[in-house]
C-alpha cells in the first residue's frame, strides 16, 4: 500500500497513472469511479489538458434515479470531467441495459486497461455489496443500509438517496489489466485492513482484489 502525505499527494500520484496510460497506449479503456475519493484525481486531469481523443471510459456504477439529478453519477461524470476535457461522448460509456450489451463492449474493446476504484466503509467496491458472487457481471443491485447512509451526505435527506443501483459485477472488475484502488481517511483504515490482508470472502468484496496480480492500493489520512 502506497500512503501518500495529503489528498493532493493521493489524487496527483493516481493522475500520473491515468495520464501515463492515455499518453502510451491509445486507444486506452479505463474504468472510472464516483464519489468523493476521486475528485482531486479528475481536477488534476482536467487542469493537465491532456488529449481524451484515444480514450474510452467505462464508468462502474450508476444510481437508478433520473439521470438529470444533479447527485446521478452521469451529471457527476459531465460536471468533474467529461464536459471539462476532449473525450467524444460516444466514447463515455455508462452501465445500460441490456447488460449483457455493455459488457460486450467492454469486452469488445479488448477490455479495460486500468481501472481506478474505491472503497465503501462496508468493503464494496463499485456497488457490489457484501455478499456479491466474486463471478457477478453487471447487474440491479440493492444499496446497503450502511451504503445509503454513507451516501446520504450528497443528498438533502436520506429519504433522497437511491436504493438500487446498476453495477459492473465483480469478476467484470477483475478482467481490468490494472486495478488501482483509492482510499482517504481513518473511516477506511479497518476495511482496508481486512480487504488486503484478511480472509478472502465475498462478505467483504474488495478482499478479490487479493486474487488480482496487478493492483495497487493508495491510501491518504
Ligand atoms: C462509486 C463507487 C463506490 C465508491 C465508494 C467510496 O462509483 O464505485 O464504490 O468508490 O462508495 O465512495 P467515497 O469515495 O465517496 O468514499
Amino acid at each position: 500500500m502506497i500512503v501518500s502525505k495529503s489528498y493532493n499527494e493521493l489524487s496527483s500520484t493516481v493522475a500520473d497513472m491515468v495520464e501515463t496510460q492515455i499518453k502510451e497506449h491509445s486507444p486506452s479503456k479505463l474504468g472510472l469511479p464516483t464519489g468523493s475519493t476521486p475528485l482531486g484525481m479528475y481536477e488534476e486531469l482536467v487542469n493537465r489538458k491532456l488529449d481524451w481523443s484515444n480514450t474510452i471510459t467505462f464508468n462502474l456504477d450508476v444510481y437508478l434515479m433520473n439521470i438529470n439529478h444533479p447527485e446521478s453519477y452521469q451529471s457527476y461524470m459531465r460536471k468533474n470531467l467529461f464536459d471539462r476535457t476532449n473525450i467524444y461522448p460516444n466514447h463515455y460509456h455508462f452501465p445500460f441495459r441490456p447488460f449483457s450489451a455493455f459488457e460486450d463492449k467492454i469486452a469488445g474493446s479488448m477490455g479495460i486497461d486500468l481501472c481506478i476504484l474505491g472503497i465503501g466503509t462496508n468493503g464494496h467496491i463499485a456497488f457490489n455489496e457484501p455478499g456479491s458472487s466474486f463471478q457477478s457481471r453487471t447487474r440491479v443491485v440493492e444499496l446497503s443500509e450502511q451504503t445509503i447512509k454513507d451516501n446520504s451526505r450528497f443528498f438533502d435527506s436520506i429519504d433522497e438517496v437511491p436504493t438500487q443501483a446498476i453495477t459492473m459485477g465483480l469478476g467484470t472488475i477483475m478482467e481490468a489489466k490494472k486495478i488501482i484502488l483509492m482510499a482517504r481517511g481513518q473511516s477506511k483504515l479497518n476495511i482496508l485492513n481486512v480487504a488486503m490482508n484478511g480472509e478472502v470472502t465475498e462478505d467483504v468484496p474488495a478482499s478479490i482484489l487479493q486474487n488480482h496480480d496487478n493492483v495497487e492500493v493508495l491510501y491518504c489520512e
